[in-house]
C-alpha cells in the first residue's frame, strides 16, 4: 500500500517526556499509554488513526497496547498497527513497548478463544504475522480462564518468552489471589510476571480492594485500563455538544447504564473540581490514576488528535492536594454493578 507523506519523528519527542518503572522490573513507561482497542480497525479511518499514532511518538509516548481480537473486524487494529509499524515507525523499534493478548473470542471453536497452550501459541504467531513483528514486548493473558489449568497457561507464556515472541509478559483482569499464583508458577519457570492490566477509573475502584496491594508486594507492575471509563469522565456527556461518542456504535462496549441521572451529577461536580485544578475533567481523571505510584501508567483510548493531546497533558498536572482528593471522594463511586471488568477468583464467585 502507498502512503502519500513521508513521516520524520520529532528530533524533540523526548524532551518533555517522563516515564515510571513498572513494578521492581527494569522496563519503564511512560505515565500515559494509548490503546488501540477502538478507533483503529479496519472500520475506522486509517489516516486519523495514523495521525494519532504519530502524534503519540512525536511526545515521547512510546507504548502501545494491542490485541488479537481489537478492531473491528477482529485483528484489523494488529493490521493497521504493522502498517504505521512498517511506513512510519520501522526505525523505531528499539523505542517501542508493543504488547498484544490472547484470551477473549479470536476465531470459532475451542482454539480461539481462553487460556491454553494451544490458542496462546497459535493466536501470538498470527499476531506477530499481522503486525509484521518478530517479538512483542509485552504478551498478556487477557481474561482468567477457569476451565485451563493456571499452569498450562503459565507454562504457555514461559514458553513464549523462551522462544523469543515476547520479552516479558503479563495478566489482565486476574483478582490478587490468581495473580498470586501465575506469580509463582511464573517464577518456577525463572519468568518475571511483568505487569497487570486491570480496570481502573472513578467508577471502577476494584483495584483498591486488595489487587494493588498485591501487586506492590509482588513488584508487579500496574496498567490501568479505560480510566476515563470509556468517555464517562469527561466533559462530552455533561457539554450537551458531543457530536461522535462511543454510545453511537451499534455493537457498542459502552454501558448507557453509565449515563444515568447520578453519575453524570457526579460527573459534572467532578468536572468544577478539574476546573479549579486548571484541567480538563479527561486530564484530573487520568492524573487520579496516577496519584499512587504502584500504578504504573494509565491506559487511554482516543477518537483523534485532539482527545490525545488533551489526555497526554494530563501529565502536566498530577499532585494533588488533600483537599482536593477529599472532593473528589465524595463523588468517584465505585458502581460495581456496571462494569464489565471486576475479577473474580472462580466463575462462582
Ligand atoms: N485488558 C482489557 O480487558 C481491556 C479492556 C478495555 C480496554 N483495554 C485497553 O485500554 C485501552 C483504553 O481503553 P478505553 O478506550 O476504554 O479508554 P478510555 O480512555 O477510558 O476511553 C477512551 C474514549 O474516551 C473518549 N475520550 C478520550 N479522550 C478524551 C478527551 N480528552 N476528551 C473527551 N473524550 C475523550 C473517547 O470516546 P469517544 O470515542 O466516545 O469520543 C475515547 O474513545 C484500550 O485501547 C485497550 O488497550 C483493555
Amino acid at each position: 500500500m502507498a502512503f502519500p507523506d513521508v513521516y520524520t519523528a520529532s528530533p524533540d519527542r523526548y524532551a518533555d517526556a517522563s516515564f515510571r518503572r513498572c513494578g521492581e522490573s527494569g522496563v519503564q513507561l511512560p505515565p500515559v499509554a494509548l490503546g488501540l482497542w477502538q478507533n483503529f480497525g479496519g472500520a475506522d479511518v486509517f489516516e486519523t488513526g495514523r495521525a494519532v499514532l504519530r502524534r503519540a511518538f512525536d511526545r515521547g509516548m512510546n507504548h502501545f497496547d494491542l490485541a488479537n481480537n481489537y478492531g473491528p473486524p477482529y485483528g484489523s487494529a494488529e493490521e493497521n498497527f504493522g502498517k504505521v509499524l512498517h511506513t512510519d515507525f520501522r526505525t523505531h523499534r528499539d523505542e517501542l513497548i508493543i504488547s498484544s493478548k490472547a484470551g477473549w473470542d479470536m476465531w470459532p471453536g475451542p482454539y480461539g478463544i481462553g487460556g491454553s497452550k494451544k490458542y496462546l501459541v497459535a493466536s501470538l504467531d498470527q499476531s506477530l504475522k499481522r503486525m509484521g513483528l518478530d517479538y512483542v514486548d509485552i504478551f498478556y493473558t487477557h481474561r482468567p480462564d477457569f476451565d485451563t489449568p493456571m499452569e498450562e497457561t503459565a507454562s504457555a507464556l514461559a514458553g513464549i518468552v523462551r522462544a523469543g515472541k515476547a520479552l516479558y509478559v503479563g495478566v489482565s483482569s486476574y483478582s490478587p489471589e490468581r495473580t498470586r499464583i501465575m506469580h509463582k508458577l511464573l517464577a518456577n519457570e525463572s519468568v518475571r510476571l511483568l505487569i497487570h492490566q486491570p480496570s481502573y477509573s472513578m467508577v471502577n475502584r476494584y483495584l483498591e480492594q486488595g489487587l494493588l496491594q498485591t501487586l506492590g508486594e509482588l513488584g508487579v507492575g500496574c496498567i490501568a485500563f479505560s480510566p476515563l471509563a470509556q468517555g464517562l469522565l469527561t466533559n462530552k456527556y455533561i457539554s450537551g455538544n458531543a457530536v461522535t461518542t462511543r454510545t453511537d456504535a451499534e455493537d457498542t462496549s459502552f454501558s448507557k447504564a453509565l449515563l444515568s441521572d447520578a453519575n453524570l451529577d457526579r460527573v459534572r461536580a467532578l468536572n468544577e473540581i478539574a476546573k479549579g485544578r486548571g484541567q480538563t475533567l479527561a486530564q484530573m481523571a487520568i492524573a487520579w490514576t496516577l496519584r499512587d505510584p504502584r500504578v504504573t501508567t494509565s491506559l487511554i483510548g482516543a477518537r483523534n488528535v485532539a482527545q490525545l493531546d488533551d489526555s497526554l497533558d494530563a501529565v502536566n498536572s498530577l499532585n494533588f492536594s488533600t483537599d482536593e482528593l477529599l472532593a473528589i471522594e465524595k463523588y468517584a463511586v465505585d458502581t460495581p454493578n456496571i462494569d464489565l471488568w471486576r475479577p473474580v477468583n472462580s466463575r462462582d464467585a
